[in-house]
């Protein structure tokens, strides 16, 4: 890649001076569902009918997401990607759901979505055409923006294609300043970010903040281990520069979950969700909920890891180190026991030689906790399986854990004032 050049001359230098966008959303990574990595353009209704981009795919998502639980684990947002709108505006220049695959048309979906307790989103695109062909908006921001609103819209993603990489950025301002004019408030998804990195440039991630709630930074995830990896290998490898701007109102968004498809094992299911955790990445699943494993739906349910991913204080996670191929991801989160942060700590392997890779860590030199001299030690939860009991480690002690090949563990590690040593001093976990 491009970019990969530009890493070692970019450095630190970058602060949090200005705040992000103020429309009040977003102050949390959103969580919900979005149909393109799963459904893409699929508009054969004919052939695919459970398949194509459609009323009856959102209605069914919806009335998943409610039936099976994902409403109440927090995941609200219901959104179209490309492909919904016909390949003509209308007379008078407005965009047109498609007549045959949305008879009732938009309002009338939202309508439904939100009588179920969940919120709506739709896609376009800052350029000429959506990616897929379909109208793009230039030329159009205002008539546009109001359409939205007229939808009762709550999310909108602008992608990117169709336009020119430098000057997207005059036009994602603009279309966010009408967005704003409509007076209904939107979480604003911005895809310039991806444009410029592929491209070689450098964006401006402040004047990014303070023009979206959440953007795209990479390419789109595909359904395979691989392609989490070389995502998950760009936030790392581009972390010091991109983790600073990630915040509550404002995301870095690796895109969407993968689990409960086709591609990914079991322990590559965790491996996604551990990292998107550690990132604060938001939760915005792309797969066909009715085929979703009890396994995998557990997963995406666990009350603990969203917690964790959910938590207010919305900083992004990093890389601490890789040991032996297995990468060890560290997230402040709450609480906080007098000066100490609680952690969410992810060890992620990279590894697919057989047996689960065991792994020992020293707390204070390999983790870097235990900077207040208050804390006596942590009490270890299993963020994968909660009903495992924490285990006791003193800060001076250490964390032993076994990896499965290409999965991951998750942990959080909440500081401790006393420690009760229930008969642990090298626990393996
Ligand atoms: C519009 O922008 C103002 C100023 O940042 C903000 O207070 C307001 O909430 C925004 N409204 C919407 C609908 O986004």
């Amino acid at each position: 890649m491009k970019c990969a050049l530009l890493l070692g001359t970019v450095g630190l230098s970058l602060i949090i001076t200005v705040a992000g966008l103020e429309n009040g959303l977003s102050r949390k990574p959103p969580m919900g569902w979005m149909s393109w990595e799963r459904f893409r353009c699929i508009t054969d209704c004919k052939k695919y009918p459970d398949e194509c981009i459609s009323e009856q795919l959102f209605k069914r998502t919806a009335d998943l997401m409610v039936s099976d639980g994902y409403l109440e684990a927090g995941y609200e947002y219901v959104n179209i990607d490309d492909c919904w709108s016909t390949m003509e505006r209308d007379s008078a220049g407005k965009l047109v759901a498609d007549p045959t695959r949305f008879p009732n048309g938009m309002k009338h979906l939202a309508d439904y979505i939100h009588s179920k307790g969940l919120k709506f989103g739709l896609y376009q695109d800052i350029g000429t055409k959506t990616c897929a062909g379909y109208p793009g908006m230039k030329g159009y921001f205002e008539i546009d923006a109001q359409t939205l609103a007229d939808w009762d819209v709550d999310f909108i993603k602008i992608d990117g294609c169709y336009a020119d990489e430098v000057k997207m950025v005059d036009d994602y301002i603009l279309f966010g300043e009408f967005l704003n004019k409509t007076g209904r408030p939107m979480v604003y998804s911005c895809s310039w970010p991806a444009y410029q990195e592929y491209s070689g440039i450098i964006p401006d991630y402040v004047i990014l903040k303070k023009t979206c709630n959440m953007w795209r930074n990479w390419g789109d995830i595909e359904d395979s281990h691989s392609s989490v990896e070389s995502i998950t290998r760009y936030f790392s490898d581009n972390q010091q520069r991109i983790q600073p701007h990630s915040g509550p109102g404002h995301w870095n968004d690796p895109d969407t979950l993968v689990l409960g498809n086709f591609g990914l094992s079991y322990e590559q299911s965790k491996s996604q969700l551990a990292v998107w955790t550690i990132l604060a990445a938001p939760l915005l699943l792309s797969n066909d909920l009715a085929t979703v494993t009890p396994e995998v739906r557990a997963l995406l349910q666990n009350r603990a890891i969203i917690a964790a991913n959910q938590d207010s204080l919305g900083i992004q996670g990093l890389l601490l180190k890789t040991v032996n191929r297995i990468e060890i991801w560290k997230r402040p989160i709450l609480p906080r026991v007098k000066d100490e942060l609680t952690q969410a700590i992810a060890f992620v392997s990279r590894r697919a030689d057989g047996a689960p890779y065991s792994i020992q860590v020293e707390l204070i030199d390999d983790l870097g906790l235990s900077n207040s001299t208050y804390i006596k030690g942590y009490e270890i939860f299993d963020l994968f399986d909660t009903t495992r009991k924490p285990v006791y480690v003193r800060r001076d002690g250490r964390f032993e854990t076994r990896v499965n090949p290409t999965g991951a563990n998750l942990y959080r590690f909440v500081p401790k004032l006393n420690v009760i040593l229930r008969g642990f001093t090298n626990p393996e976990y």
